[in-house]
């Protein structure tokens, strides 16, 4: 046994190799199960006791330098490989790579603007940065308002005109007044924020879509068929609406929109609470207050105005009970939706 740990020894001094593949035959060769160090550790249990010291030793410094031989071969082999030849195969296929999808709130939104669009409508945009006016002074909230308050809307500064995140897409129609010229036919999209508790029915940044359309002679009918034109193409042919009267400091008269449940038909059921009417917006005729604030002669014009919640139409579509999900992004969630690619 002495003499073949004694060759092996030997043999393994003059070890060399050009390719990994060659590197593992010889592993296997001598480490490997089968492998010839390995077998002579078998036979290792048969030594006589009084030679068992003296053979370990030589058997183990045979496998250290085994393991250290074969370590070594790949370092040259990574070196030289580093040197002169490109290590990755450039003819195997690449590796498939996961497409994207759009997030379902996106995709609504893109719907909600695309059917206004079909009906003459302009995108326009304001920034989720706003001050005080843009947001409550110009659109008619009395200085006392609750939204005023630091309970529900984020103040960024202090001060007579404080700077402040959006608390709705409203503020993109004091934009529009200030910059556009008459007649408007604007659709706002955009985060806004509240300080409110995050829920299954709430969140503290969320997406609106906000309409706006003054013209001379635009009269509440109107409003009511933008809306239902609207309905039934989000919705379905079969949608019907219905109009609550409401109060929101800039229109008046201001309105609550409901659609005909979609998931019951407007029997009633959990989704719409035996109901058969679903919530899906606010809106109303601009308040002349809002119009001469914003410098257009309410004698003269006539404007009706909407703004409705993106995740809110999502849910319905959808049946999605929990607007968190829309946050999270788990892609479990994300893939129950066409929108993944
Ligand atoms: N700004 C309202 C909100 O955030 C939604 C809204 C209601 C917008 C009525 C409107 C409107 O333009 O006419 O709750």
């Amino acid at each position: 046994m002495r003499e073949k740990i004694e060759q092996l020894l030997a043999e393994v001094e003059q070890l060399a190799a050009k390719k990994e593949q060659e590197i593992e035959e010889i592993r296997v060769r001598l480490l490997g199960k089968k492998g010839t160090i390995t077998q002579l550790f078998d036979e290792f249990r048969d030594v006589l006791p009084e030679q068992k010291r003296e053979l370990g030793q030589v058997l183990n410094t045979l496998k250290v330098a085994a393991t250290k031989k074969i370590d070594e071969l790949r370092t040259i082999l990574d070196e030289s490989m580093d040197a002169d030849e490109p290590q990755y195969d450039l003819t195997k296929p690449g590796d498939r790579l996961d497409l994207g999808g759009r997030h379902p709130i996106s995709v609504t939104k893109a719907e909600i603007l695309s059917i206004f669009n079909k009906y003459g409508y302009d995108l326009a945009e304001g920034p989720e940065i706003e001050d005080d006016w843009h947001v409550f002074g110009a659109l008619n909230f009395p200085p006392e308002h609750p939204a005023r308050d630091m309970q529900d809307t984020f103040f960024i500064t202090e001060g007579e005109n404080p700077v402040l995140l959006r608390t709705h897409t409203s503020s993109a129609q004091v934009r529009a007044m200030e910059t556009m010229k008459l007649p408007i036919r604007i659709v706002c999209p955009g985060r806004v924020f509240r300080n409110e508790a995050i829920s299954a029915r709430a969140h503290c940044i969320f997406h609106q879509v906000e309409g706006l359309y003054i013209d001379k002679n635009v009269s509440f009918a109107d409003l009511k068929q933008a809306v239902l034109l609207f309905a039934r193409e989000m919705f379905g042919e079969q949608a019907q609406i219905r109009l609550r009267p409401s109060y929101f400091p800039f229109t008046e008269p201001s309105a609550e929109v409901d659609v005909s449940c979609n998931i019951c038909g407007g029997k009633g059921c959990n989704i719409c609470k035996g109901t058969g009417w679903l919530e899906i917006m606010g809106c109303g005729m601009v308040d002349p207050n809002v119009l001469e604030a914003n410098g257009i002669d309410s004698k003269v014009y006539t404007g009706f105005a909407f703004g409705m919640g993106v995740e809110r139409i999502a849910m319905l579509k959808w049946q999605v009970k929990d607007l968190r999900h829309y946050f999270e992004n788990d892609i479990r969630f994300l893939r129950e939706f066409d929108t993944v690619v």
